[in-house]
């Protein structure tokens, strides 16, 4: 089957092969148990040129993560950095997707990972719109799924852990099924927890309201962005539960993610949010935030990383 990403080269523990080369073994722990903890980064041709969004906040998500599983690695973030810098410019992209990769490789077998490697790996490729060329303007429909947000006393859904998203996986197919662009999980006291990989906004009486990790989410760097960046427009921010009814009866609605960037949410269920389309709020911080990530957002530049 031919690869969808257009990646030629990967870095893998302080090496560039070739896209082709970069296997790891059967024996490895991941592939039995899961165990890999990684990253989705951003980088957008603007002002500077090429350059990373936020890329100190995702590699230090990434080392908690993996500390979180017992996976520290030897690389330093400035490591880190000239690596993703070194295959970004190898591949000549001026925007792309990062993906960083910790995982366990080979070692014992069973499930405590015993004297199993450490691997760590970084592949870019191009990647559009997450939730399709329309969706950030037209906005995307919903479906809040059966399949519930684990529970953080089972996992910590703070860690970004490979494992963790055999969750989202069921979510997204079966929002899929269902004809839906994306799948809303709730959490197990059925107030909404995020999507399968986004955060979740809604907007009531001009008011941006967004839920804390407590309610069973990953903490978006993006989450964290728009909270800023609506901050910086006086738009007044709360962080509170979001039951259900808020969410269905909120005036506007949006995702938040580094791959869904700021997405509307124009339908959930097939009920109509708000207007059911880009709300003017939402239209503003998602300018806003697209701006930053190219460097355009007075005051925000700090969060770029030059390529
Ligand atoms: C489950 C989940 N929640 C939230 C997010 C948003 O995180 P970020 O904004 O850091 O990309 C993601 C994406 O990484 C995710 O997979």
């Amino acid at each position: 089957m031919p690869r969808k990403v257009d990646s030629q080269f990967v870095w893998m523990d302080g090496k560039v092969v070739a896209a082709e080369d970069a296997k790891i073994s059967f024996f490895s722990h991941i592939i039995h148990y899961g165990t890999a903890v990684f990253e989705g980064i951003r980088c957008y041709d603007g002002k500077l040129g090429p350059a990373v969004f936020r890329l100190k906040e995702h590699l230090q998500r990434l080392r908690r993560s993996a500390k979180g599983y017992f996976m520290e690695y030897p690389w330093t973030d400035e490591q880190l950095t000239a690596a993703i810098s070194d295959l970004i410019k190898r591949h000549k992209f001026k925007e792309c997707y990062i993906r960083p990769v910790v995982l366990t490789g080979e070692g014992f077998m069973g499930v405590r990972p015993r004297e199993c490697e450490i691997n760590t790996c970084i592949a870019v490729w191009s990647w559009g719109a997450y939730l399709g060329p329309e969706a950030l303007e037209k906005g995307i429909r919903a479906k809040i799924t059966q399949q519930r947000k684990f529970m953080p006393t089972a996992l910590d859904p703070t860690i970004k852990a490979s494992g963790h998203y055999l969750n989202s996986v069921l979510a997204t197919k079966e929002a899929a099924a269902g004809g839906y662009q994306e799948g809303i999980l709730l959490n197990a006291h059925g107030r909404v927890a995020e999507g399968a990989g986004e955060n979740i906004f809604i907007i009531k009486k001009g008011t941006l309201i967004t839920n804390s990790s407590e309610e069973s989410l990953l903490p978006g760097i993006t989450r964290d962005s728009v909270l800023q960046i609506a901050e910086h427009l006086k738009i007044p921010t709360r962080i509170q539960q979001i039951p259900v009814e808020d969410l269905m009866s909120a005036d506007e609605a949006f995702m938040t993610g580094t791959a869904a960037e700021v997405t509307p949410i124009s339908e959930v269920n097939d009920m109509q949010v708000g207007e059911g389309r880009r709300g003017p709020l939402t239209e503003r911080l998602q300018k806003s935030y697209l701006s930053a990530v190219r460097g355009n957002l007075e005051g925000f530049e700090h969060w770029l990383t030059k390529i």
